[in-house]
C-alpha cells in the first residue's frame, strides 16, 4: 500500500528547493503526495523564520491538525526547516504533537525520524549546531545539505529548476535570524554543481536559478584554485539544453567586475539582478550593519548599467527598521525613485529574537507608520514597475513558456486556446492566448498591454525571422 505524504512550505526559494530534496527521498520510500492533510499518514511543515508573520502561518497550520491527530494519532506530524533550527523544543512546548522537529542540514534524516516515529518513538530532535556550539567545521557539517536528488515533480514549471551553491550566510546583518537558521557561509564544490546542473538538463530543465543567501560573494577554493560565481556560470553556459541561467540573492558590497562582465559576455546568463538596498539611510543602513553605504550602492548602479545596459535590477526594503526617522525614510523614497528597480520586495521590520537588533536595539517605529510607509513605497514602487514594463508596448520579447497560468482562463469559443505564462530573459513575467504544446518553448511573443507585474502580449506567429530579437529587444 503506497504511502500518503502532505507537505506544506513558506519561505523562500531554499525553502522550495528543500521541499523538493525531501520529496524526492520519500518517494524512494514508496510515499505518494497528497494535497489534503487529513488524508495523509506524514503530515510536514517546512517553515521559515525571517519575519513573525511567516512564524504565525506554521502555527495556524499546525493548530488546525491538533484534533485529528488525536484522533488518528498514527499520523506522523514533523516540522522542518528554519523555525526548526531557531525554536526547537519550544515546538514540541507549543505544539507538543509533534513528532519530529529537523533543521535544513539534517533534511536526509527524515525517513529514519518517520520511521522510528511510526514505531513509537518519543518525540525527536534533529538540528545544526549554534554559531558558537562547536569548531567552525563541526558546525559547517551540521548545516550541509544534500542536493542531489531532484524531483521534477514538484516544481511549479518542468522547465525551470533551483540548484543551490551556497549554504548559509556570513552577514549578520542585525534584523536577520538567516545566519543563525542555515549556518555558516559555504560554497558548493562546482564539481558537484556542475554535475547537478547536467542531471537537471536531462530532466528537461530549460532555466536554471542558483541560489545563494549571498550568491555573488560563493567561492570555493580546492589547492591552489578558487571558483568564483562568474567562473561557476562560464561552465554552466556550457551544459547543454540549459537555455537561462539566474541568481538570487545578490550582496551588493560583494558585487565584482568579474561577475558583471561575465553577465555581459555569457548569452545564457540573464540580465537580471536582484540585489537588496534595504534602506536608502546611510544611518539604518549602518545600524542594519548591511557594510554599504548609498554612495557605495550609487557607483556599483553605475557600473551596472554602463556595462551592461539595459539590465533589470530589482530590490527588497525593510520599512520601519529600529530608529527610522521619516528623514530616512524619505531617503529610501528617494533612491527607490532615482534606480527604478524592476519590482522591489517591501517588508514591514519584523523584530526576531537572538538577532543583533533584537538584543541591542528599540523596535520603536509603530505598526501603524510601518504600514503607512510599506504602502507609501509600495505605491511608487507600482508606478515605477508599470511605467518599466509599458516601455516594451509593441515590442517582441522572446518567453521562455512555464506552462498555462495560474488563473488557467479558458477560452471555450477559441477551442484549445489557454491563458499561458512565461518569462522574459529580464525577468518579466508576460502572459498571453496560447495553448499548452508551446511549454518549454523559447518563444517571440509580442507586447500590447502593461500592468506593473505583467506583460500581455500575442505569440507572433507571421514570418518571423530570428533577428525580430536581436532588432528589437536587446534587453528582453
Ligand atoms: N539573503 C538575502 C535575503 C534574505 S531574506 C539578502 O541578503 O538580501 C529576504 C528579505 O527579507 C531580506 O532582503 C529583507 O528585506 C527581509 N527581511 C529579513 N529579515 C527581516 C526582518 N527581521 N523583518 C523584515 N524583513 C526582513
Ligand atoms: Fe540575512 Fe543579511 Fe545574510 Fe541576507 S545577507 S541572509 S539579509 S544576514
Ligand atoms: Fe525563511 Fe529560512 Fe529562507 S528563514 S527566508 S526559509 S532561509
Amino acid at each position: 500500500m503506497s504511502k500518503r505524504l502532505y507537505i506544506e512550505t513558506v519561505g523562500c526559494q531554499m525553502n522550495l528547493l528543500d521541499s523538493e530534496m525531501v520529496v524526492a527521498s520519500l518517494r524512494r520510500h514508496g510515499y505518494e503526495l497528497t494535497d489534503q492533510p487529513q488524508q495523509a499518514d506524514t503530515v510536514l511543515f517546512n517553515t521559515c523564520s525571517v519575519r513573525q508573520h511567516a512564524e504565525e502561518k506554521t502555527y495556524s497550520s499546525l493548530g488546525k491538525l491538533k484534533q485529528h491527530k488525536q484522533r488518528h494519532p498514527q499520523t506522523t506530524i514533523g516540522v522542518l526547516g528554519c523555525m526548526a533550527q531557531k525554536d526547537q523544543q519550544l515546538i514540541f512546548a507549543r505544539a507538543p504533537y509533534v513528532d519530529f522537529v529537523v533543521g535544513p542540514g539534517q533534511l536526509q534524516e527524515i525517513p529514519k525520524l518517520i520511521a522510528q516515529a511510526k514505531s513509537g518513538a518519543n518525540q525527536q530532535l534533529a538540528v545544526g549546531l549554534g554559531r558558537r556550539d562547536g569548531s567552525l567545521e563541526e558546525i559547517k557539517r551540521s548545516h550541509e545539505t544534500f542536493d542531489p536528488l531532484r524531483d521534477p515533480q514538484m516544481r511549479s514549471s518542468p522547465y525551470q529548476a533551483y540548484l543551490r551553491i551556497q549554504i548559509g550566510c556570513d552577514k549578520f546583518c542585525t534584523y536577520c535570524v538567516v545566519p543563525n537558521t542555515r549556518g555558516p557561509e559555504q560554497g558548493r564544490p562546482p564539481q558537484q554543481i556542475e554535475a547537478e546542473a547536467r542531471v537537471l538538463a536531462d530532466q528537461g530543465t530549460k532555466e536554471l536559478t542558483l541560489l545563494g543567501q549571498t550568491v555573488n560573494s560563493y567561492r570555493h577554493t580546492a589547492g591552489e584554485s578558487t571558483t568564483r560565481l562568474s567562473d561557476l556560470l562560464g561552465r554552466l553556459q556550457e551544459v547543454e539544453g540549459i537555455e537561462r541561467l539566474k541568481f538570487v540573492t545578490n550582496f551588493p558590497g560583494d558585487m565584482t567586475d568579474d561577475l558583471l562582465h561575465a553577465v555581459r559576455d555569457l548569452s545564457k546568463v540573464s540580465p537580471y539582478l536582484h540585489l537588496p538596498l534595504q534602506s536608502g539611510s546611510n544611518r539604518i543602513l549602518q545600524r542594519m550593519k548591511r557594510g554599504y553605504t548609498l554612495e557605495v550602492y550609487d557607483e556599483m548602479m553605475t557600473k551596472i548599467h554602463d556595462t551592461i545596459p539595459g539590465t533589470a535590477v530589482s530590490s527588497d526594503f525593510i520599512v520601519g527598521f529600529c530608529g527610522e526617522t521619516e528623514d530616512d525614510f524619505q531617503l529610501t523614497v528617494d533612491a527607490a525613485a532615482k534606480y527604478r528597480f524592476k519590482n522591489s520586495f517591501i517588508f514591514k521590520y519584523s523584530e526576531r529574537p537572538g538577532t543583533r537588533a533584537a538584543d541591542r536595539l528599540v523596535d520603536d517605529v509603530p505598526l501603524a507608520v510601518k504600514q503607512r510607509r510599506n504602502q507609501e513605497l509600495l505605491a511608487l514602487q507600482n508606478q515605477i514597475s508599470e511605467a518599466g514594463n509599458q516601455a516594451f508596448l509593441g515590442r517582441a520579447v522572446k518567453v521562455l513558456v512555464e506552462g498555462p497560468s495560474k488563473r488557467e482562463i479558458r477560452h471555450p469559443s477559441s477551442g484549445e486556446l489557454v491563458q499561458m505564462t512565461g518569462r522574459t530573459h529580464c525577468d518579466r513575467i508576460v502572459v498571453w492566448d496560447g495553448n499548452r504544446r508551446q511549454s518549454g518553448q523559447l518563444l517571440a511573443v509580442t507586447i500590447f498591454d502593461a500592468s506593473a507585474h505583467t506583460l500581455f502580449g500575442q505569440v507572433v506567429t507571421e514570418h518571423v525571422g530570428p533577428e525580430v530579437f536581436a532588432l528589437r529587444t536587446p534587453d528582453a
